[in-house]
């Protein structure tokens, strides 16, 4: 049985994050690993806040704390928001940490030494006021193509173009305002992505039937421009220093420039993904610490990543749109430079070093916006994690969410459409089964799971639906069509609800007790079956639901041979009705928060 390495992409640290960077990355990424962990495979999920790069600098600024003690803080906080939403990460780690350095360090090295990465002298913008270089978003000026008056320096808000901060007009400092700016020259680290272009196309190639067709347009988009090389370094002082005075030769024999590398740091894009693998070592560390067995040997998190060890794991990565670039072009280019060597004659040999695993499935979401305009923290337009969990239990999220995900196109974010589904689903199909069954079996069963009685028909060509519906959903959860298996496990509330109206143990009760029985011990079942496909998606309720009919948490998925399917409570268990699980979402409240989280644009 395979091994599930299972990343979502890393939420930048500065800033709580709204619903829709939770629906398009870190939640169904936790659905999948939950799902996959009840199937009983081995599971890891790694997840971790982005920390380096210019908007941490800026945000620590404005904080008027050094970045150190602002990403500590800020990590605190979406570790425990994190937590509270039911997200399972095995290990939830900081690209800062001294892993993250240590790996991106020997990293950048190796890529040298194996002749991928090469210094070129560039043009930076530097403020004579502030004293400094001005990377990124340093800078802000007028867009050179759309005349946009605040761009900044790494891309244009107004018209999206990447930008490079000298390309800007009438360029001023953000740290100062200053506009005693001029142009200097800089060395700097590129990798030489245009070599891998062809490896690159052939790799994506292979996956093409395999991944979402968002993923490989935006892929081979990219590789059609014609893969440019990439600019790894910043003059910056917040990330993985430069360590350029530990490397050897290249394959040409060169050195690099120990004096123009000093004092600067690996970009942020450079580093970020590259903690996937540290935050591994992080959680192997953490559980080495746990087991008083500290420090963790490499093996405990290099099983996971390189090969032979992980030839039995499927790695599968979640990420929005705007990251498959960077996931199917930048870190691929890093890791198959890792796993090759160039020589000065330009022959690829592979490297006598293990190879470090690449992406097997990678999912890629859209955007979820918010009445079909963006999130947006500065206007306080939309509903972030911090506040969603001020007004409502995790789970009515995590489920409208999933069931909404963005996955085909873009979807929208409206509190009237929240309402309506989550008082549909939760609170009318599944809440209202759960307690119907379960108050009756109180009432009139002592509750406990009655014996007696045959299944007929009726329980039959359930069973059979059941199964089938089972099946369906099982496969969605498989392929990671998210808002497939949602919708797969209303339709079981739904035929539990049907089934329920049919059988009618409480008319049966007065002519047929044994029919009755029959009725209950198998709603009693069908709720007991409803805890453990829930569990992925609503793990709270789910948990409720498991412990109301005396079942262990967490749940084990359904066996896919239909065995026991409704049959595996033990006639004479007590079982418990909880209370409500789902409240109903009034109309008053969508007023409020409409108010209060801004409702239509103009409207
Ligand atoms: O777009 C973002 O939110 C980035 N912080 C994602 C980084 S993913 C990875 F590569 F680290
Ligand atoms: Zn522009």
């Amino acid at each position: 049985m395979s091994r599930i390495l299972i990343t979502s992409a890393l939420p930048y640290i500065n800033g709580i994050k709204h619903l829709g960077t939770l629906a398009g990355s870190m939640l169904p990424a936790d659905v999948y690993a939950r799902f996959q962990r009840s199937r009983g495979r081995e599971t890891l999920y790694i997840c971790a806040t982005d920390e380096h790069g210019t908007p941490t600098e800026l945000a620590a600024a404005a904080a008027g704390v050094d970045p150190a003690t602002f990403c500590a803080e800020a990590h605190r906080v979406q570790h425990d928001l994190g937590r509270r939403f039911g997200l399972s990460w095995d290990h939830f780690g900081r690209s800062s940490s001294p892993q993250n350095h240590r790996l991106t360090q020997r990293f950048a090295q190796q890529l040298w030494e194996a002749g991928f990465i090469e210094e070129r002298v560039t043009q930076q913008v530097y403020s004579r006021a502030d004293r400094r270089f001005l990377p990124d978003r340093y800078v802000i000026g007028i867009c050179p193509h759309c005349g946009y008056e605040a761009a900044r320096g790494d891309q244009c808000e107004n018209c999206t173009r990447v930008l490079d901060p000298a390309d800007l007009l009438h360029p001023r400092s953000a740290v100062s305002g200053s506009t005693e700016i001029e142009i200097r020259d800089s060395k700097h680290l590129f990798l030489r992505q245009s070599l891998f272009s062809d490896k690159l196309r052939a790799w994506i190639g292979e996956k093409r039937d395999r991944w979402p067709l968002l993923v490989t347009s935006i892929a081979l988009k990219w590789l059609d421009e014609g893969l440019q090389d990439r600019g790894i370094t910043r003059d910056l002082e917040w990330g993985v220093p430069v360590n350029a005075f530990e490397w050897g030769a290249n394959p040409d024999g060169a050195l690099p420039d120990i004096e123009g590398l000093a004092g600067k740091v690996f970009y942020v894009w450079f580093d970020a993904p590259i903690e996937y693998i540290a935050a591994t070592w992080e959680w192997a560390e953490a559980q080495a610490l746990e087991a008083g067995k500290a420090p963790a040997p490499d093996a405990a998190w290099e099983r996971w990543w390189r090969a032979p060890e992980a030839a039995d794991v499927t790695y599968v990565e979640f990420m929005g749109k705007d990251n498959v670039p960077f996931h199917t072009v930048g870190f691929p280019c890093t890791l198959i430079g890792l796993n090759e060597t160039r020589s000065a004659t330009g022959a690829w040999t592979p490297s006598s070093n293990a190879p470090w695993k690449l992406v097997d499935e990678l999912k890629g979401f859209n955007w979820l916006d918010y009445y079909g305009g963006k999130f947006s923290t500065s206007q306080q337009r939309g509903v972030f994690m911090d506040h969603a969990l001020e007004l409502l239990p995790p789970d009515y999220w995590r489920w409208w969410l999933t069931a909404n995900t963005p996955e085909t196109s873009d979807a929208t974010f409206t509190w009237e459409q929240f309402q309506v589904q989550v008082n549909a689903d939760l609170a009318d199909v599944l809440g209202n089964f759960v307690n119907r069954i379960l108050k009756f079996c109180e009432n009139r069963f002592e509750g406990v799971v009655p014996s007696g009685g045959e299944d007929g028909p009726l329980e039959i060509k359930l069973h059979a639906d059941v199964l089938a519906k089972l099946r369906e959903l099982t496969e969605h959860l498989e392929g990671r069509e998210f808002r497939k298996a949602a919708a797969a496990v209303r339709q079981l509330w739904v035929l539990g609800n049907q089934y329920l109206t049919e059988a009618a143990p409480w008319t049966a009760l007065k002519t047929d007790p044994e029919r009755a029985a029959v009725g209950v011990r198998t709603g009693l079942n069908l709720v007991a079956l409803f805890a453990r496909v829930c569990e992925p998606f609503i793990p709270f309720a789910a948990e409720t639901i498991a412990l109301s009919v005396g079942e262990a948490f967490p749940c084990r998925w359904p066996d896919q041979t239909g065995e026991g399917l409704l049959t595996a409570l033990p006639p004479g268990r007590p079982v418990k009705a909880p209370d409500v699980l789902f409240r109903k979402i009034e109309d008053s409240q969508v007023a409020e928060w409409r108010e209060r989280f801004g409702g239509p644009e103009g409207g």
